[in-house]
């Protein structure tokens, strides 16, 4: 086991990150391990752990890219909320992930309309005004990032 990885199952099986994910049920720790392994040795997935002052893990910021985009998922852990850990998160992991998929141009969130914490964050990471459409079947939000000129 690798020291994030029990870290990480606790935080996917947090209420919050369940109910924000397009498929509430609760996750299994073979599939956790399963999924996470496959991730990391996905190039084009992007997965970054933020870490508190003291190094302690505090959340995750994935990108899973296809072609020209990506799509960012985030979750920070609620006994670290309210911090400014994910809105940092986003904007240093999205500086870190342009240089290193210089293919990629724009990053896309999918959130749920009544994510309020969720818009806040990527609002203030910089990304667009949410607008309504359809991802995969499922009614949400979506915010862009352009790669920076
Ligand atoms: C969304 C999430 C990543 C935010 O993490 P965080 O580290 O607490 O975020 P920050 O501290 O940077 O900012 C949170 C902002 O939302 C606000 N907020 C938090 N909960 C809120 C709520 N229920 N209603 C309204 N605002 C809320 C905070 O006050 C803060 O805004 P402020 O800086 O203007 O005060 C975290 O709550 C989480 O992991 N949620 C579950 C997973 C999820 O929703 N992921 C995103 C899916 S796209």
């Amino acid at each position: 086991m690798f020291s994030d990885e029990l870290f990480l199952f606790e935080l996917r099986n947090e209420p919050d990150v369940r109910s924000a994910s397009w498929n509430a049920k609760p996750v299994k720790w073979e599939d956790h391990v399963k999924w996470l392994r496959a991730s990391l040795v996905n190039v084009n997935c992007s997965f970054f752990i933020l870490r508190s002052d003291e190094g302690c893990p505090v959340g995750q910021v994935r990108y899973d890219v296809s072609c020209k985009s990506a799509e960012v998922g985030i979750s920070v852990s609620s006994r670290n909320s309210g911090n400014g850990y994910a809105t940092r998160g986003l904007q240093e992991t999205a500086i870190l992930f342009f240089q290193n998929y210089p293919r990629v141009q724009t990053i896309f969130a999918h959130i749920k309309h009544d994510n309020i914490a969720s818009l806040k964050i990527f609002a203030k990471a910089g990304y667009s005004p949410p607008v309504r459409v359809n991802y995969e079947g499922h009614d949400c939000l979506e915010m862009i990032l352009n790669r920076p000129q």
